[in-house]
């Protein structure tokens, strides 16, 4: 039987209603879409096709936002979640697609973000590369820690309240041991009080914790890591002798749990080469640059490179991470992308940007912008490659309006949200670019999180 949802202002959000639905698709969220009564409803851990009974659990405008009371009909590509924790704990939500539905969602959901938010009708095709390993691929973990009711895990769906995981199906087999080691000290009394979390990274070294953990009162070993799994270490800094070293595709980057790195290291080969394509040139600029990862191969392939990087420790590692691979000719800024670019373009606006000899350009601006280096000097000139990976935000206005300025001959924009890359995207192509291509990796299965590659030409 269906209830009627038509729109009743003294609806009563604690009276829950029962609806019966049918999935249509899976929308960018992860949520399942179904319409009933004029009514459109957001259904959590849903697949296509499945004819579901869902309870509403708040509505906002013309949308109910739903839970799952019964399965009536299962979709033809739901398989059971294998994890104890699916439902409650809020990281997963994904895990009742088959692979090749979890692959075919993201197809959608970066068409349907490119179509409504990009207003970009026919993008090129593009496919999402699957991962290697759908489960225990996480190189990279933050457990959210209660340190009163004793829980260690992960945040429940849509709340604060710490869902106890004592198995996690996506971690690496080294994070799974340190998460069982720490939960070993939490019910000895050993963990300290007033963390919250604790973050966690696999190294070629061993694992590295944050905040440090003492492996026993007798012996702490402040200054090493573990082989083995047991979480010994962590430093709240840039600190040589607690950090990790991971290779990546022939590069060598240090690291530690502060710093961003990606948590899928299974096809960061793929994706470094999807980004870089066939760049080369004269002078390029990499925003967000974290600890490096795009950095080095990106320093082979240009004369001259500027990174930027907001994050201190990051910045650091990256400068480090550069030296190590004897890559002289790039520079690393740590400073905010927007107020960077700003800078660049008030030295624009005195003159720098203008096409004079470029002696008379560095000893006239220098100083005034504090723009020391002859390789942002050469940011001033005409950019061959410009690469962005922001956060999931996205880049901020300011930043869309500072590239259009410098207008890079071609642009590649790494991003973990489809939803902000469209909107970006949309600035950038009314701003005068051309889409050239598109290609996204499957880094974290189980999720409705993709990673898109976007190749843009002035
Ligand atoms: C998605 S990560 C990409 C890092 C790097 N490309 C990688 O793959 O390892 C985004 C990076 O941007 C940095 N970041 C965030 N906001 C920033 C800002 N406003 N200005 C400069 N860097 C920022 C973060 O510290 C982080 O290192």
């Amino acid at each position: 039987m269906t209830i009627s949802l038509s729109f009743d202002p003294s609806f009563d959000f604690d009276d829950h209603q029962l609806v019966e639905v049918r999935i249509e698709r899976i929308l960018p969220g992860g949520s399942g879409l179904a319409h009933a009564d004029g009514r459109t409803l957001l259904v959590a851990l849903a697949a296509p096709g499945d004819r579901l009974r869902v309870k509403i659990d708040r509505t906002k405008g013309n949308v109910d936002f739903a839970s799952i009371e019964e399965i009536i009909e299962p979709s033809p590509l739901r398989v059971e979640p294998p994890c104890p924790y699916f439902g409650r704990c809020g990281g997963c939500d994904f895990q009742q697609l088959n692979y090749q539905a979890q692959l075919d969602a993201k197809v959608e959901i970066v068409r349907d973000c490119l179509r409504r938010i990009g207003g970009i009708e026919s993008p090129p095709d593009f496919q999402v590369t699957p991962a290697p390993n759908q489960w225990h691929y996480r190189s990279r973990a933050q457990w959210q820690y209660d340190s009163i009711r004793k829980r260690l895990g992960y945040f429940e769906a849509g709340s604060r309240r710490v869902c106890d995981v004592a198995d996690c199906a996506v971690l690496a087999p080294e994070l799974q041991q340190t998460l069982s080691s720490l939960r070993e000290r939490m019910r000895d009394g050993l963990l300290p009080e007033d963390a919250r979390d604790f973050r966690a990274l696999v190294g070629d070294e061993g694992v590295w914790v944050a905040p440090p953990v003492r492996v026993d009162s007798a012996t702490v070993k402040p200054d090493t890591i573990d082989r083995g799994l047991s979480p010994t270490v962590g430093a709240g800094s840039h600190s040589h002798a607690r950090d990790v070293t991971r290779t990546i595709h022939g590069e060598t980057y240090r690291l530690n749990a502060e710093s961003f790195f990606q948590t899928n290291a299974d096809l960061l080969p793929q994706l470094i080469d999807a980004a870089l394509s066939d760049a080369g040139g004269e002078a390029a600029i990499e925003l967000y640059c974290g600890v490096g990862l795009f950095t080095l191969p990106l320093a082979r392939r240009f004369t001259t490179l500027i990174g930027v990087e907001s994050n201190e420790s990051a910045a650091a590692f990256a400068r480090e991470n550069l030296a190590n691979a004897g890559l002289a000719n790039a520079k690393i800024v740590n400073e905010d992308v927007a107020n960077w670019l700003e800078n660049l373009e008030c030295a624009g606006r005195d003159g720098a940007l203008d096409r004079r000899p470029k002696t008379r350009q560095l000893t006239d601006r220098r100083q005034s912008h504090e723009i020391q280096s002859d390789v942002v000097a050469a940011a001033l000139e005409r950019i061959d490659f410009l690469l962005l990976d922001p956060p999931r935000t996205g880049a901020e206005s300011r930043v869309i309006n500072g590239i259009l300025k410098i207008r890079p001959k071609r642009i590649c924009y790494v991003s973990c949200d489809p939803a902000t890359l469209a909107r970006d995207l949309k600035k950038l192509i009314a701003g005068g670019y051309t889409l050239d291509s598109l290609t996204a990796f499957d880094m974290f299965p189980q999720t409705h999180h993709v990673e898109t590659v976007v190749h843009l030409t002035a």
